[in-house]
């Protein structure tokens, strides 16, 4: 059993509203819901009445990777630009924290930086910063390049930019704006910071024309998995959204990162380790299990055959579908963790091309799919033997699957004494229990 302090945090995982391709078209769903604003905004607020720590909005900068025959079955063709869609929910909302995925790669530090210091401080210190390397390669072709750059590279220099971005943050001490109507002296000079920056990928000046966020740095959340992802999760993330597929690949994740953090002086438990899970809620686990397989049903063979040609980086619409995965598949400059995923289900299974193509077009990865009851059961065991120390929650479809899960499995948590029955802070650093961070150039 955890003991009684320990919580479980939750994110919901919401751009897409349901990463199931099949989702859109399941019975009562709402199939415009990952563009409509209104569907949007009624959903973070039944997340906020539940309690979730966080609403997330992950993004790859370009439409899926898909031939056309797939692509126009993707309900996730149409979204709203994370910054755009989260400032303007965190004027419909007061608690929840708001993450958006950043690119390392395709953005620069200054933009990054401002963008979520705004989001900070219109959101009441809410903002939550998704460091990714972009695991889609054509946003390269949406931004002026030809190729994506290499992965052990991109890694680099991610580690390069979140210094950068750190820094512009501490731009100004809290107390730099003095604004003083007598003397007409607006701010201290002697509070302000200039990075002047010069690294191997980056040069960036500054200081940042824009005050220390309310958190000093928003939330820094990281989602890749590969040797270099775990590294760069260990030195910067304070959450973790990693793709699992079982409780014993968690709490060898969970070891692992949490190791490392320690050997770099780092407390652990200044991280949340929040693994994605794909949650079914039915009455009774057949129930449950009868929805699942409905939602399956729903997947197409196009689709199915490219979310494969998409987690190994190679086009697997040319492999006999009635037979495994071929042992010779190139190496690929895509996600590493999730290829290797993809290809360890399929051999530790059996399953032929297409059975594995099935899998992923619907959802592969980790799934708790029952009752109330077993789920909170579920949940409970990750935490209580360091599997996570929460979940970033995938629904089904919307909003059914996530009325079900604010309505049946919060309270059973929350009965359990394992969930928040309010808020305990205003911040997202306050929820999560994280410190804030003190400015490297000035002391707070
Ligand atoms: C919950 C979750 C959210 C993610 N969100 C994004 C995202 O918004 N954009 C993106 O390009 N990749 C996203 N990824 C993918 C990761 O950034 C990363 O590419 C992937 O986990 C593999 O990383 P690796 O190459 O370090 O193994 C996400 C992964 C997970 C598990």
């Amino acid at each position: 059993m955890p003991s009684s302090d320990k919580k479980l945090r939750l994110g919901a995982f919401m751009r897409p509203a349901s990463i199931h391709t099949g989702a859109w078209r399941y019975p009562d769903a709402w199939p415009d819901m990952n563009f409509n604003f209104a569907h949007i905004k009624s959903c973070i607020q039944r997340l906020e009445e539940a309690k979730f720590d966080a609403f997330f909005m992950a993004d790859h900068m370009a439409v899926l990777n898909m031939p056309m025959d797939a692509l126009k079955r993707s309900h996730t063709a149409t979204s709203f630009e994370p910054f755009t869609l989260l400032a303007a929910l965190s004027q419909a909302t007061e608690r929840i924290g708001l993450v958006a995925t950043g690119s390392t790669t395709f953005d620069a530090p200054y933009h990054i930086a401002r963008r979520f210091a705004s989001l900070d401080h219109i959101s009441g210190g809410r903002a939550g910063w998704n460091i990714v390397t972009t695991s889609n390669p054509d946003a390269a072709l949406n931004l002026g390049l030809e190729e994506h750059m290499e992965h052990g590279e991109r890694y680099r220099r991610a580690r390069e930019f979140y210094d950068v971005v750190i820094g512009l943050w501490d731009s100004w001490a809290d107390d730099a704006f003095v604004r003083n109507v007598e003397e007409g002296i607006f701010f201290d000079p002697a509070k302000l910071h200039v990075l002047d920056h010069k690294g191997e990928y980056l040069s960036v000046r500054g200081p940042l024309n824009i005050a220390r966020p309310i958190q000093g740095w928003p939330v820094i959340v990281q989602a890749g998995a590969s040797e270099s992802g775990r590294q760069l999760a260990a030195e910067t993330a304070e959450a973790v959204f990693t793709a699992q597929s079982d409780l014993a690949a968690g709490r060898k994740f969970y070891a692992d990162v949490k190791g490392r953090m320690e050997k770099l002086g780092r407390a652990r438990d200044h991280m949340k380790i929040l693994p994605g899970c794909f949650v079914v809620v039915g009455d009774t686990v057949d129930d449950a299990k009868a929805k699942r397989q409905k939602l399956d049903s729903l997947v197409n063979y196009a689709n199915a055959i490219a979310s494969l040609s998409i987690a190994l980086g190679h086009d697997a619409s040319k492999f006999d579908p009635d037979k495994p995965l071929p042992d010779d598949i190139p190496e690929s400059n895509a996600s590493k963790s999730g290829r290797e995923r993809a290809i360890a289900l399929g051999r530790r299974e059996n399953l032929t091309v297409r059975q594995l193509a099935q899998r992923l077009g619907g959802y592969s990865g980790l799934a708790m799919v029952g009752t109330p009851q077993t789920i909170a059961d579920e949940m409970q065991e990750w935490l209580a033997t360091e599997g996570s120390d929460g979940f970033t929650v995938m629904f089904p479809y919307l909003p059914g699957g996530l009325d079900d899960f604010c309505d049946r499995v919060v309270p059973e948590l929350q009965r359990r004494g394992l969930f928040r029955r309010d808020y305990e802070g205003a911040t997202l650093r306050e929820n999560l229990g994280l410190p804030r961070p003190t400015n490297r150039f000035f002391a707070n």
